[in-house]
């Protein structure tokens, strides 16, 4: 039995399949509408979701199945003091397939190994959040047409961005991607990510605290929300909201080509006055988190169309 706890749970081989079967859901998407009858998902969200819930229970309810979960801790036995290893004993009882999002670093991972069915992150602190980064490289492949030999600009909270973690280290997999990190001083990327992923790889990157220094050079940005909720006090969080606002005054220097990425939800980082560039992306990036979690939940529970 697999599970996806961190990107690097799949090989790059395995990764590239996803995307090659996501793309023929895409085109074929009537093909796909059959392929999990009779089966559930559950979405076991112990902390706030959007995309990513909605997503999951989209793309099983695409391949015919049903989803039964809940969407905060408030409305679970977590609420009573249930560990999570509990829940997913239980909840494997009832459904195939688990998607759990947890305040907590590692929560997917200790559930996963208890429970009786494929464990999915969702998102667990401030460490991981694969589906997005599958969701992003889908997005990235679809705009460039490949994985491989670009510049990508990481914006904002990259000491919080769980998003902004898992991509790292997915593309650290890939040929000569050049990696430039603007963020503040205080919000830079964590160490064990430089040491583990990119100095243990031999990758080289750039650190930089002005994205105008910067922009040209990209091909893809990738902003991110300063994570409030991670933050221990909020003077430093009013202090560092509004680091970077992307408005279409900032972008003529940008490449015609660029890519503008965000996991969304946004704040304030992007203006709402760049939604209208043809250079945004983050709303493609939504669209394409609902068919790569659809190859996903087909590939651990091993299904074909
Ligand atoms: C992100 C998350 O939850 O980490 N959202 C998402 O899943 N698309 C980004 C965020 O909350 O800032």
């Amino acid at each position: 039995m697999r599970h996806l706890i961190e990107i690097t749970d799949l090989t790059v081989e395995e990764i590239n399949r996803l995307i090659t079967l996501a793309e023929n859901i895409i085109t074929n998407g009537r093909r796909f509408s059959e392929v999990c009858k009779g089966k559930k998902i559950a979405t076991l969200f112990f902390e706030p979701s959007t995309r990513t819930r909605l997503s999951f229970e989209a793309a099983m309810i695409e391949l015919g199945g049903y989803v039964i979960g809940f969407s905060s801790s408030d409305c679970s036995s977590a609420a009573k003091g249930e560990m999570v290893t509990d829940t997913v004993r239980t909840v494997g009882c009832y459904a195939d397939i688990i998607a759990m999002r947890h305040p907590k670093e590692g929560a997917p991972l200790a559930a996963s190994k208890y429970s009786p069915v494929p464990i999915i992150n969702a998102g667990d602190g401030g460490h991981n959040h694969p589906t997005q980064t599958l969701a992003d490289l889908l997005t990235i492949y679809r705009e460039k047409s490949r994985l491989d030999s670009f510049t990508i600009g990481f914006c904002g909270d990259l000491m919080f961005g769980r998003t902004v973690h898992s991509l790292i280290n997915a593309l650290s997999r890939y040929e000569n991607i050049n990696f430039i990190f603007i963020s503040p001083e205080e919000l830079k990327i964590p160490a064990y990510i430089k040491d583990d992923t990119l100095k243990k790889r031999g990758l080289g990157f750039k650190e930089v605290e002005r994205l105008e220094d910067v922009l040209p050079d990209l091909d893809v940005l990738y902003m991110t929300r300063v994570q409030r909720e991670r933050f221990f006090n909020e003077a430093d969080y009013i202090r560092l909201k509004d680091s970077y606002i992307l408005e279409p005054s900032k972008l003529y220097r940008a490449k015609k080509d660029l890519c503008i990425m965000h996991p969304l939800p946004r704040v304030n980082e992007i203006s709402h006055s760049v939604d209208n560039d043809p250079r945004a992306c983050y709303f493609k990036q939504v669209q394409n988190g609902k068919y790569i979690r659809m190859a996903l939940i087909m590939k651990l529970l091993e299904l074909e169309a």
